[in-house]
C-alpha cells in the first residue's frame, strides 16, 4: 500500500534502491471510491513485469479528489501540479464523491490536469476480447478492435459560455464550442499518425450536417492531414457512428473526434467490450512538455467501493498505455495480453481473483 501523506503532497515512497536501466517516476493518484482499489492492482501488475524489461518505477503518490477536498477544500493547488508536472507519468484512479457537488472535481481535478498539462489527445481503444459478456455476441474479435483518439482540451469542454438573468424566466445558460486551427490539427496529426502504425484508415467522426463551422473546420484539417501522412480518410456523422459501432464495428480503426463526441462515443465503445470497467484512457500531452495522466474511464463507483468486487481490467489496462507512453511497449504487451489470457479462462470474481489471476500469468513471464 502507499504510505501516507500530508494533504495534496506529492510524496516518494522510499521503496529499495533499483539495478534496472531505466527509471520512470510515476505519481499514483489513486482518488475515490474504487479508484485505489483498482490502481493498486495496475501497480502491482506494472512492478510484476518491469525487472524482466530491466526498468524500474519509482512511485510517488498524491491524494487528491472528493474525500480530500471534503476534508481540506483543495481541489488541485498550484503547488501540487508543480509536483506533479516533474513526474514522468500519473496513473489515477477514479475522483468523486456523492457529497462533492457536481463540476468541482470534473472541472477543478480532471480538466485542469487536462488543461494545465496540454493533454490534447484523449486516447481509447475499445477492443473485443473472448470471455467477455455483455452486447458483443455477434461480431467476431478481430472485427471490433478501434481506438477512438478524443480532442481532450477544446470543444464543449473548453469552459466558454456563461449564465445571465439566473432564477427569473429569462435565464440564459450558453456553452460554446471552441475548435482551434492548431487544437484541431494537432489532434488529428496525431490521429493519422496512429492509423498509419495500423490499417491506414482514419475516420473523422463530427455532425457536419449541423454543426456547420466546427465541422468545416475539422473536415478540411481532416482531408489535409490525412493526405500529409498517407491514410485513407472517411467520415461519418457521429449519430450514424453510433449505429455502425454496434452494427458493423470493423468499418471503424481509428476515430478522430471533437471532445464531447468523443466522450460520448468512448462509453459506447466501452459498453460494446464488455463494459466500462474494461475500457483503459490516455490522456496525452504528445510533445512530451510534462507528464501523460492515464485513468480507467469508469468513475469512482461508490456504490461498490469496498465491496472487493471492481473490476481491475480498466485501470491495468490504462497502466498498460502508460508504459506504452513510457517507451515500454514489450512490457505493456503483457498486460494486455494477461487481461486477455484471464478473461479467457473466465471472467474471475472479485478484484482479488483478478489481482492473483494477473499476477500469476505476469510473474510467470506474461502468456
Ligand atoms: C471521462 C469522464 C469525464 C469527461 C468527466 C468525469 C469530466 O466522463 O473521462 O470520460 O467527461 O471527460
Ligand atoms: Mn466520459
Amino acid at each position: 500500500m502507499t504510505g501516507e501523506v500530508t494533504a495534496g503532497e506529492v510524496a516518494p515512497e522510499g521503496k529499495h534502491a533499483s539495478h534496472a536501466s531505466r527509471t520512470h517516476v510515476v505519481t499514483h493518484l489513486p482518488g475515490d471510491g474504487v479508484g485505489p482499489e483498482v490502481t493498486e492492482v495496475a501497480r502491482a501488475c506494472v512492478d510484476a513485469v518491469a525487472p524482466r524489461h530491466d526498468f524500474h518505477v519509482d512511485w510517488r503518490t498524491c491524494h487528491l479528489g472528493g474525500q480530500h477536498y471534503l476534508r481540506t477544500g483543495e481541489v488541485l493547488p498550484d503547488a501540487v501540479l508543480d509536483e506533479l508536472r516533474k513526474s514522468d507519468a500519473i496513473l489515477l484512479g477514479a475522483v468523486g464523491t456523492p457529497e462533492v457537488p457536481p463540476g468541482v472535481l470534473e472541472r477543478g481535478l480532471l480538466l485542469r490536469l487536462r488543461f494545465e498539462l496540454d493533454l490534447y489527445v484523449n486516447l481509447r481503444p475499445s477492443k473485443l476480447r473472448a470471455g467477455v459478456g455483455g452486447a458483443v455476441g455477434k461480431h467476431a474479435l478481430s472485427d471490433l478492435d478501434f481506438v477512438i483518439v478524443r480532442e481532450n482540451t477544446e470543444g464543449l469542454y473548453a469552459g466558454a459560455g456563461g449564465a445571465v438573468h439566473r432564477g427569473t424566466e429569462f435565464e440564459t445558460a450558453t456553452e460554446e464550442s471552441l475548435n482551434t486551427w492548431a487544437g484541431v490539427r494537432r489532434c488529428v496529426r496525431y490521429a493519422a499518425k496512429l492509423a498509419a502504425s495500423r490499417s491506414g484508415r482514419l475516420t473523422l467522426v463530427h455532425k457536419t450536417n449541423v454543426l456547420t463551422h466546427a465541422g468545416d473546420l475539422w473536415s478540411r484539417i481532416a482531408k489535409e492531414v490525412a493526405a500529409e501522412e498517407g491514410v485513407e480518410l472517411s467520415y461519418a456523422h457521429v449519430d450514424a457512428a453510433c449505429l455502425w459501432m454496434v452494427d458493423d464495428p470493423k468499418r471503424f480503426d481509428v476515430i478522430v473526434t471533437d471532445n464531447l463526441f468523443g466522450d460520448i462515443i468512448s462509453d459506447l465503445g466501452a459498453a460494446l467490450t464488455g463494459g466500462l470497467g474494461y475500457a483503459p484512457s490516455g490522456n496525452l500531452n504528445p510533445d512530451r512538455t510534462g507528464p501523460s495522466v492515464f485513468e480507467p474511464v469508469h468513475g469512482s463507483a461508490p456504490d461498490i467501493a469496498g465491496t472487493g468486487l471492481a473490476n481491475p481490467a480498466g485501470a491495468v489496462l490504462s497502466a498498460g498505455l502508460m508504459l506504452s507512453h513510457l517507451g515500454e511497449d514489450a512490457a505493456a504487451a503483457e498486460l494486455d495480453a494477461a487481461v486477455s489470457s484471464v478473461l479467457a479462462a473466465g471472467v474471475p470474481a472479485s478484484t482479488a481473483e483478478w489481482e492473483k489471476a494477473l499476477l500469476g500469468r505476469l510473474t510467470d513471464g506474461g502468456s
